[in-house]
């Protein structure tokens, strides 16, 4: 068995193990990201695995600028995407193989997405060849698909009271040979409802919901339908956000403006509501 699946803890430093421990495919650092996160999609006789870690404690090289989130914080969000990995099963979550404690914090080892992630750098958005771009032009019976796993699989985290956090185009997955979505990422996701504490939430600014704008705003599962709502609005149209451009049948264009109004109230009141709403649209 290879160590990056076998091991519990580690006394090696994590860019060690994951280079003996296989073929690195890709490396995801300051580079790529913007977390301070250090990640490794990695070639083994198991398969293909996706390596995260917080990076390293201490001073960052003088090139890289700080990230937002020291090094503490960020093995916090790793320790709460293992708990939410471990609290829910569904097809569209990467599956966590293994936790590894080294010196720098947990490695979490997780099977390979298949795919191309559909989040672009804005410079590239308006490029036919992306993966955004063909996402938005898939014909509707490819497109809602996506939609339905999107939502079915909220609605299954939304049962173990998860609530999204940071959920944007970047998080998505698909491969579009099969139509697979796989969902990455939901380190920031809040196991129960919350309080805004940041003022401006993290996040990308296209999927945010009002209440992820303001001080003291109730962050709920709400919040989660206005995101959801967003992303299927946002692709559904074809990046154009007008109405007339939506790819579904009407009732469905009118469930998705009721989960994107301003006021949490007037949305629905859970995701399950809004799922089962979608579904009864979809028929
Ligand atoms: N399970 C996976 N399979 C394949 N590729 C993955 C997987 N998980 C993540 N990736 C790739 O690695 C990149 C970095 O992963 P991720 O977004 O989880 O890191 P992060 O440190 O949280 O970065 P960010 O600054 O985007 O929040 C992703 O953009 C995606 O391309
Ligand atoms: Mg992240």
């Amino acid at each position: 068995m290879n160590d990056l699946l076998k091991l519990a803890s580690t006394e090696v430093d994590p860019v060690r193990l994951v280079v003996r421990s296989g073929t690195v495919l890709a490396t995801f650092d300051h580079h790529s990201q913007d977390s301070g996160n250090v990640s490794w999609l990695v070639r083994t006789d198991h398969g293909d695995l996706f390596v995260k870690t917080a990076g390293t404690p201490g001073p960052q090289p003088p090139d890289v600028s700080m990230p937002y989130l020291d090094h503490g914080d960020r093995v916090r969000l790793l320790r709460n995407a293992v708990e939410l990995s471990r609290s829910c099963d569904h097809p569209c979550l990467a599956r966590l193989r293994n936790v590894i404690d080294s010196p720098s914090g947990p490695m979490l080892v997780y099977d390979r997405a298949p795919g191309e992630l559909i989040g672009t750098a804005s410079a590239d958005r308006d490029d036919p060849q992306t993966a955004y771009q063909r996402l938005a032009h898939l014909p509707s019976d490819g497109l809602i698909p996506v939609f339905d796993d999107l939502l079915d699989l909220h609605r299954t985290l939304a049962q173990e009271g998860w609530v999204a956090g940071d959920l944007n185009d970047g998080c998505l997955i698909l491969d579009f040979s099969t139509g697979r979505l796989t969902v990455i990422d939901l380190d920031s996701y809040h196991r129960g409802a919350s309080i805004n504490v940041m003022g401006r939430m993290f996040g990308s600014t296209r999927f945010m919901a009002p209440e992820e704008f303001e001080l003291a705003a109730p962050i709920d599962e709400r919040t989660t339908v206005f995101t959801l709502g967003r992303l299927a609005w946002h692709f559904g149209t074809r990046l154009t956000e007008q109405a007339e451009q939506f790819c579904g049948p009407d009732p469905l264009r009118v469930v998705l403006e009721q989960a994107l109004e301003v006021e949490p109230d007037k949305r629905f009141d859970s995701v399950a509501d809004f799922a089962a709403a979608w579904r009864a649209a979809r028929r």
